[in-house]
């Protein structure tokens, strides 16, 4: 007595976590399509899959056969049913949206799994399409109790969770393509108009001297010959640029960083002129670089514009060349300006980042990448005596440079 009491309260524990357990459950008797399964065994049948391609109406069969007997809470809440009883009856219900799990749910059993998992598409009893994760246990051959457990659980939420996280990614990368076009355009602005502006004023300057009763030639030709090396400069970047667009690595020639600086000089001539801004050059004899002409010109091009803004009429601005114990070679360029207040200098580098009414902010974000490609670093302080300094270290060309920069040219 007291063991069937024993076996009767376990059986009711058993039926009452089954009911209340969170996870939407179904037990179902698939006796009957288990005894056909056990015939075609006999039959001498090995594989269910060529089987049922030939007898499709044993899907069918299995579908009406297999019948849902209990279901809990969670099933009931699952499939917006009135409650178990609505899903009691034949299983077809659960696959009538995928009706190819129910073909993989048979083969799985014929073949003697325990158990059987896929997500699929099912459909609710009111309505709604959800994915699912279906999970099935079978009863193993000793078993004598015939019950199948079928397990579901709603990943639509997951899913779609999933399915906005890909979106968000794909117009993340679509906003990053279009930020580095935007970059790209703006640097092309930038980059540009430096030159183009140095066009426009040198020209007219050489208009009003040609203009005069006895024109200074001299001086129209010094200003021509800034206008042909503007545009000279102008064009190259547009050519760098567009090397860059199309992914090609910049030039890298040995180049001596004293020239770069003197021609970088040309590009300001007219500013420093007009502006009465003493510009003093200290230069040292150092070793070669590797490195891209133009690019190289642009960064020096964009410091001076920036020592020149910021300084008054009749500021001062120094460049400095000079050879490091270490083998780096370092250019250094400060002015006599208001320097950067500190809480901005952490942030002179980034992109757009301007006090400027006119400024875009991608002089320095440029700066810093060409000098970041040429294996440099570029600095931003404030000197004790007032005025910004930045500084620029490039590495000297090391033999193997030089010797693989030969072997290129040839
Ligand atoms: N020599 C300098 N003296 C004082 N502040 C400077 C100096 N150089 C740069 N800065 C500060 O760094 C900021 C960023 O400079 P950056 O060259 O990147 O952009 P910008 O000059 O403002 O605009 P643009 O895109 O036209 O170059 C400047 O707006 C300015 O606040
Ligand atoms: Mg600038």
């Amino acid at each position: 007595m007291t063991s069937l009491w024993s076996v009767r309260a376990s059986e009711e524990r058993y039926r009452k976590l089954i009911q209340y357990l969170p996870i939407p459950l179904l037990q179902v008797d698939a006796r009957e399509i288990g005894g056909v399964f056990s015939e075609l065994k006999l039959e001498g049948i090995a594989d269910l899959g060529p089987h049922l391609d030939l007898h499709a109406d044993l899907i069918d069969f299995a579908n009406a056969s297999v019948r849902i007997t209990k279901a809990n809470q969670a099933a009931v809440a699952l499939f917006g049913a009135d409650d178990a009883a609505a899903l009691t009856g034949p299983v077809a219900k659960v696959f009538a949206a995928s009706p190819e799990t129910a073909r993989r749910v048979m083969i799985a059993r014929f073949k003697g799994q325990r158990t059987y998992a896929e997500v699929m598409k099912m459909r609710t009893l009111d309505g709604r399409l959800l994915d699912v994760r279906i999970t099935i246990t079978y009863p193993a051959p000793p078993e004598r109790l015939d019950v199948t457990l079928i397990c579901l659980e709603d990943l639509t939420d997951q899913r779609s969770t999933e399915y906005q996280l890909r979106q968000l990614q794909a117009e993340f990368a679509r906003a990053a393509r279009i930020l580095t076009l935007g970059q790209l355009a703006t640097s092309i602005a930038h980059e540009v108009n430096q030159p183009l502006s140095a066009i426009a004023t040198n020209a007219e300057t050489s208009l009003r001297w040609l203009s005069r009763d006895e024109p200074n030639l001299e001086k129209i030709g010094q200003l021509t010959a800034r206008v042909a090396a503007s545009a000279h400069h102008a064009s190259e970047i547009v050519q760098r640029i567009r090397g860059t667009a199309a992914k090609h690595m910049p030039d890298r020639i040995s180049l001596d960083l004293n020239d770069i600086v003197e021609e970088a000089m040309l590009f300001v001539g007219h500013d420093i002129e007009t502006r009465a801004i003493e510009l003093t050059l200290t230069s040292t004899p150092l070793p070669v670089v590797m490195g891209d002409r133009v690019q190289l010109q642009q960064v020096i091009v964009n410091l001076l514009v920036n020592s020149i803004q910021a300084i008054p009429n009749a500021g001062k601005i120094f460049v400095e060349t000079e050879l490091r114990p270490d083998t780096t070679v370092s250019l250094t360029i400060y002015d006599n300006g208001p320097g950067i207040p500190e809480e901005d200098i952490d942030r002179v580098f980034e992109g757009f980042f301007t006090t400027k009414d006119e400024g875009i902010g991608v002089g320095l974000a440029i700066c810093q990448s060409i000098i970041t490609a040429h294996g440099g670093d570029i600095a931003a302080s404030n000197r004790p005596e007032g005025g910004a300094c930045f500084r620029i270290w490039l590495p000297a060309a090391s033999p193997m440079d030089l010797e693989a920069a030969t072997a290129a040219a040839v």
